[in-house]
């Protein structure tokens, strides 16, 4: 095929990418073409423009490895990340709903009994959680993992300051009782801001966007026979809960951080300051 244009190449790239053996393959290459020719017909690049659009994307990759990974956070903050957490979560009425991972999970996270302090060295307010994990009708799960992970006081986490704290802190595995309830002590997370030593960082200055997360506690809850469910209890009343930077928020996970006085907690603990008690309940799909 020669001699093509601006009218006729999208059809002859189409009509090369129909010859891919796999189905899928054809139909992801073929959707590819249409999105990624329709996007540049309608944003008619400079060359220039191009040339900075293929930079961006080389930086993005340069700043990615075992550790940092730009692409994802540039999903996030494009809101595809969440995109596809819908597309694969379809859950019933009366499953919790998810949110996106982040890229803070760590799987070297300690299993502690129910009741430990997980905050180690990180500073901020005492904060009491405690919860249930059931079926969606309400029967306890006994012995499911429940993992969790926070920032601290000031927005960090643990493994933004490992060297100041010399331990992972704020992130613990722990297993519910056979009543299917769990609790542990930490402190309050604060909302943060994604990286922005980044290419995404300057994407989010020129779109004029701010890079913050509301306050959340991160969780997921594995347990036989049931989907494993990743999500966050977001912080009533964040200032940041209507514009998330990766568009996470839902409703259904957002409940009270409720301030406590000095006294007794619920867990019996005689607390000689205020403290903050978040409640939950997540309800599992089976599979
Ligand atoms: C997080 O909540 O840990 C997170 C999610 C997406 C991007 C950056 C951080
Ligand atoms: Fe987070």
């Amino acid at each position: 095929m020669r001699n093509l244009n601006e009218f006729t190449i999208t059809d002859a790239v189409l009509d090369r990418v129909r010859q891919a053996p796999g189905a899928r393959t054809r139909q992801i290459s073929e959707a590819l073409v249409r999105h990624l020719h329709a996007f540049t017909r309608e944003v008619e690049p400079t060359q220039e423009e191009w040339g900075a659009g293929i930079d961006f994307l080389t930086r993005t990759g340069h700043k990615s490895d075992d550790k940092r990974q730009e692409f994802i956070l540039l999903s996030d903050a494009l809101g595809v990340s969440m995109l596809v957490d819908a597309i694969n979560h379809r859950f019933p009425d009366g499953a919790t709903e998810t949110t996106v991972l982040g890229p803070f999970y760590m799987q070297a996270a300690p299993q502690l009994t129910l009741g430990s302090n997980i905050s180690g060295k990180l500073e901020g307010k005492p904060l009491f959680v405690n919860g249930s994990v059931s079926t969606i009708d309400g029967a306890p799960v006994a012995d499911a993992t429940v993992d969790v992970w926070h920032a601290d006081g000031e927005g960090f986490y643990d493994v933004q300051q490992i060297d100041q704290l010399g331990a992972l802190a704020g992130r613990a595995r722990f297993i519910t009782g056979q009543d299917g309830r769990f609790h542990f002590w930490t402190v309050r997370p604060a909302a943060y801001p994604i990286p922005q030593d980044g290419p995404v960082g300057q994407m989010l200055d020129a779109q004029g966007r701010h890079p913050f997360r509301p306050a959340h506690v991160h969780f997921m809850i594995a347990a036989p026979g049931y989907e494993t469910l990743i999500t966050h209890v977001f912080a009533d009343g964040d200032e940041y809960l209507d514009s998330d930077v990766v568009f996470g928020v839902k409703d259904s996970i957002t409940s009270p951080y409720v301030e406590k006085p000095a006294g007794t907690a619920p867990d019996g603990t005689e607390m000689s300051n205020p403290y903050a008690w978040l409640h939950y309940n997540f309800r599992l799909k089976g599979k």
